[in-house]
């Protein structure tokens, strides 16, 4: 039987153009990466989350009246429906926040009553009531988890200062503001990454947009992808002094283990996000006196750097800046949840636009022409 010779499999695909899209591109020769051809390098500590997922939805930075317009959207969506806040409350308070996150976006898609319509109208809307949700989920989960009460955001305050402070209950000092911007700001979207890639064939489907936000968030839970953060967290607990590093790190490298938060898929160098969380951690470590944590995530770097060559990832300072802001290691995937659902819905929205099912083929490797032998004559 003629078999018709199938493309060159690509691992992992890849290299394999999934989709053409405005919306980000991770150049990854140069180690640079453009929100709709904005440099992040020219956006970081210059804007506020608001105007990057302004920019990453809409194609350009918003204006004064536009962002104001849009945070009120957000601030108007970020209320919970009161069966949510009911199945909040009944939820294991041992359950990881990102299986709560992934179950409640799932949930919210039964109470949103435009969930099923598909409309671009409906979409838009949608876009900005799911993105509001996921980060009110976040902060509600954690206090209902500490026992603690749920606070409404603050209608004149921007995303940053109405999630630390909805999470943490205290409002954030200007510095810890502009962190959690940056923080948010840098995992706004990426290109073709894992997650994003999830969304985009769930919408391929024409399925709807919490169906792909969920596909999305069971994709980013993973310890490869945005379940990394937390995972470099527990390694610098595990390592704990920094006279400690140089010894936990070359044990890890002989037994050849995975260093948490350096390599990636596409750069070929430093991660151009790491920089940035880099210097934001040196600064919220020391004046959160949690010095060491920086201490010991330099030293790292510089002996991953030397002694394999590979280069931090986002996840990486990400986690010691999210623990100087106060924020759980168990949460700081919800975190990277609550800045890349922009990133994810945009991506559904462009999918549906310009849209025919994903559907990609394989190798088949296995064997052909096997006789049929009936159940009662099978050895
Ligand atoms: C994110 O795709 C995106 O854009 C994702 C993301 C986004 O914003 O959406 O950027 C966010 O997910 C960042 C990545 C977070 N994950 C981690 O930090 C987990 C640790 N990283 C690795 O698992 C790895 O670097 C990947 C998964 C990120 C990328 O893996 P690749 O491209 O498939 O590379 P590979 O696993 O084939 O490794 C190539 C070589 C190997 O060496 P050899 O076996 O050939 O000698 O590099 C080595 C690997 O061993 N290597 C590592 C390493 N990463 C690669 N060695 C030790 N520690 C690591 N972290």
């Amino acid at each position: 039987m003629a078999i018709k010779e199938t493309k060159e499999f690509s691992r992992g695909m890849r290299d394999v153009v999934a989709a053409e899209t405005t919306i980000s591109f991770v150049d990854g020769e140069n180690n640079k990466l453009y929100y709709q051809g904005y440099d992040v390098d020219d956006l970081a500590g210059r804007v506020c989350h608001d105007e990057t997922v302004y920019l990453i939805w809409n194609g350009d930075l918003p204006n004064l009246k536009q962002l104001r317009g849009q945070q009120r959207e957000l601030v108007g969506e970020m209320r919970l429906p009161d069966g949510i806040i009911r199945l909040l409350r009944d939820i294991p308070s041992h359950a990881h926040p990102m299986v709560v996150l992934r179950s409640l976006v799932s949930a919210m898609g039964m109470v949103d009553p435009e969930a099923e319509d598909n409309s671009l109208e409906a979409n838009l809307r949608k876009r900005v009531r799911v993105t509001a949700w996921i980060s009110t989920l976040i902060a509600a989960y954690y206090r209902v988890s500490q026992g603690l009460d749920l606070l409404e955001p603050d209608p004149e305050q921007c995303l940053s200062y109405n999630f630390l402070y909805m999470f943490r209950g205290r409002e954030p000092d200007p510095e810890e503001q502009k962190a959690m911007d940056l923080l948010l700001m840098l995992h706004t979207d990426h290109g073709m990454n894992a997650s994003t890639f999830a969304a985009r064939v769930t919408a391929s489907t024409l399925a709807d947009i919490y169906s792909a936000t969920a596909s999305a968030l069971a994709t980013l839970k993973g310890p490869l992808h945005g379940g990394a953060n937390q995972h470099v967290m527990e390694m610098l607990e595990d390592i704990e002094h920094p006279e400690r590093v140089d010894e936990f790190i070359d044990t890890l490298l002989d037994q050849k283990k995975r260093i948490m938060g350096f390599g990636h898929a596409v750069y070929k160098g430093e991660d151009p996000r790491a920089k940035h969380l880099r210097t934001a951690s040196e600064a919220l470590c020391s004046r959160a006196d949690q010095a060491r944590f920086y201490e010991m995530s330099h030293r790292i770097e510089t002996l991953v750097r030397e002694k394999k060559g590979i280069f931090p990832n986002v996840d990486f300072y990400s986690a010691s800046v999210q623990h100087a802001l106060g924020i759980p290691k168990e949460f700081f995937t919800t975190v990277f949840a609550a800045s890349r659902v922009a990133g994810w819905t945009a991506h559904v929205i462009e999918q549906y636009a310009d849209n025919r099912l994903i559907r990609p083929t394989s190798k088949y490797m296995g064997l052909y022409g096997r006789k049929f032998v009936p159940l009662e004559e099978r050895p």
